[in-house]
């Protein structure tokens, strides 16, 4: 391949976009404050909704000056030519995400966000070989400096990738949710690294188009690729959650050493924030879970023989085994009642009958709060999102560190499509989920577990809560058995108000 001259410098090119720079910059700045009003606006279930307005108007607003930037400064091409392009990748882009977005279930969301997060990456590793054989002229000015953001974008681009494709894959059940672990991963994994950094420092030190060259950027890419795959097929159980949020945070840097690439302020912007919050959002996921950030990308979690011997062993004892009537007279019964839901209350979508049992029970006096793990379900924030998809009030939605001391002032505990979240044996050491914070619902007075089967829950551990003396199993589908206490409610109980 013939070695490339490099551009001039960009001062010394007849750039055509001064007038247009102001109100693109002006833009760029409204866009940056709106995502970031988007990115407070989500902390809180109050300002959730304008939150998410402010970053799609941020986000419009980005478009539409990103659109008239490249407009008028690619007067090679014609406008025509390349409006038609812009116009075209939209709008596929646009049908695909709306027909996505349509047809997902709330619990299908993790792996659609996997998904988004590897064309985040693989848009990386695109736009980092387009710069690489096309720079922009400010950033072939930057010379050997240049030549290491493309080196990076396209380790970290192709990483995210892969890695968010098997994290879709391993979530989606189409490949094994377990830790698949090669011998000695660990060492392979820094060895792929260590190659990575001295084709990396061969490639910025040759800072040309030379075929060495570009024999050191595909050589990367494999091993970026490969490396992805590697360090996420070998994570499994409870940490997926955890492994999303990395890749969402990988998406955000990719996108940012993007920005970089094609000098775009906003998308180094943009992308910074993702990569930071996702970031944080990782540790506090790791903390909810009692777990660290290098534990998780190390650990193997449910391989070792302790855990195997635990996921297989069956709790001792007996379970004891109500009807909806039955745990419609306990809950009328009940002074202080708390709802700890799950999964399975997602997988039922039984958020709106447990809505109308709740309004039943507090229209009868008893007194009813929810008490949310902080990875209940399959996302951060899932039963969140469902309690207010089904108008729950806010105020009686509890995060687990409010609720979990004072579980023995509780009458009963729904526990409606949970398991791992409510699972004892974490307090266990030896427990493949030892040490991950769960909410203790047994020191209530007494338990009720909504589900269809014995089956495990995500962790594939066993839960001896079902067999503790005061609690109590409701087999069925939780929105039937949901259904069927808020009528028994009503016929034990007929309202009395107007
Ligand atoms: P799980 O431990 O997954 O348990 C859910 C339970 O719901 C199952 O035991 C299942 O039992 C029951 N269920 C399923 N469908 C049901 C239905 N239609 N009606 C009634 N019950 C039903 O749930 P959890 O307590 O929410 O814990 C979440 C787990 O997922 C944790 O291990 C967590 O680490 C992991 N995880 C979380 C996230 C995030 S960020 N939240 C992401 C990925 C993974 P049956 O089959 O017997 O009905």
């Amino acid at each position: 391949m013939p070695a490339m001259t490099l551009m001039p410098p960009a001062e010394a090119l007849p750039v055509e976009i001064p007038a247009l720079a102001q109100p693109v910059t002006l833009a760029y700045i409204a866009a940056s404050i709106l995502f970031i009003v988007a990115c407070s606006g989500l902390s809180k279930h109050e300002t959730a909704l304008a939150g998410n307005i402010a970053g799609a108007v941020g986000m419009a607003i980005a478009c539409a000056a990103a659109i008239l930037l490249v407009l008028r400064s690619d007067p090679a091409h014609g406008a025509l030519v390349t409006g038609l392009l812009i116009a075209l990748a939209i709008g596929l882009g646009g049908v695909i995400g709306i027909w996505r977005a349509l047809r997902v279930a709330m619990t299908g969301m993790p792996q659609l966000i996997a998904i988004f997060n590897g064309l985040v990456g693989l848009a990386a590793v695109v736009v980092g070989y387009n710069s690489y054989i096309a720079p922009e002229a400010s950033a072939a000015a930057l010379g050997g400096f240049h030549f290491g953001e493309v080196f990076v974008s396209v380790f970290v681009g192709a990483v995210t990738f892969t890695g968010s494709i098997v994290a879709g894959l391993k979530l989606n059940g189409t490949i094994p949710g377990r830790p698949i672990l090669l011998p000695a991963r660990n060492q392979l994994n820094l060895a792929a690294l260590l190659v990575c950094l001295a084709l990396g420092v061969f490639f910025v030190m040759r800072s040309d188009h030379s075929a060495p060259a570009w024999i050191a950027l595909l050589a990367m890419t494999l091993i970026g690729l490969a490396l992805g795959v590697h360090l996420v097929i070998a994570i499994g159980g409870g940490d997926m959650p955890v492994v999303v949020s990395i890749m969402n945070s990988y998406s955000g840097w990719a996108s940012a050493f993007t920005g970089f690439l094609v000098s775009n302020d906003l998308l180094i912007i943009t992308g910074a924030i993702v990569g930071s919050s996702g970031a944080y959002l990782s540790y506090l996921m790791c903390e909810a879970m009692n777990r660290s950030f290098l534990n998780v990308l190390l650990g193997g979690f449910g391989t070792d023989a302790s855990t195997a011997q635990a996921a297989q062993a069956s709790p001792e004892g007996e379970i004891h085994e109500l009807d909806a009537e039955a745990v419609a007279d306990l809950l009328l019964e009940a002074k202080k009642v708390v709802i700890t839901p799950g999964y399975g209350m997602a997988v039922a979508q039984a958020q709106y009958p447990v809505a109308a049992l709740v309004e039943d029970l507090v229209d009868r006096g008893v007194e009813v709060v929810f008490a949310i793990h902080p990875v209940a379900g399959r996302l951060p924030g899932h039963m969140n999102v469902l309690l207010a998809e089904a108008k729950v009030p806010y105020d009686i939605v509890l995060e687990m560190d409010e609720v979990n001391d004072s579980f023995s002032e509780v009458d009963a505990v729904l526990v409606i499509g949970a398991n791992d979240t409510v699972n004892p044996a974490a307090e266990e050491p030896g427990s493949p989920i030892a040490g991950m914070p769960v909410l203790k619902v047994w020191e209530a007075q007494r338990v009720v577990v909504f589900k269809r089967s014995m089956a495990t829950g995500y962790a594939g551990v066993q839960n001896p809560l079902f067999f503790k003396p005061n609690a109590s199993m409701l087999f069925g589908d939780a929105k039937d058995t949901v259904e069927a206490i808020d009528r028994a409610v009503e016929i034990k109980r007929p309202r009395t108000r107007a």
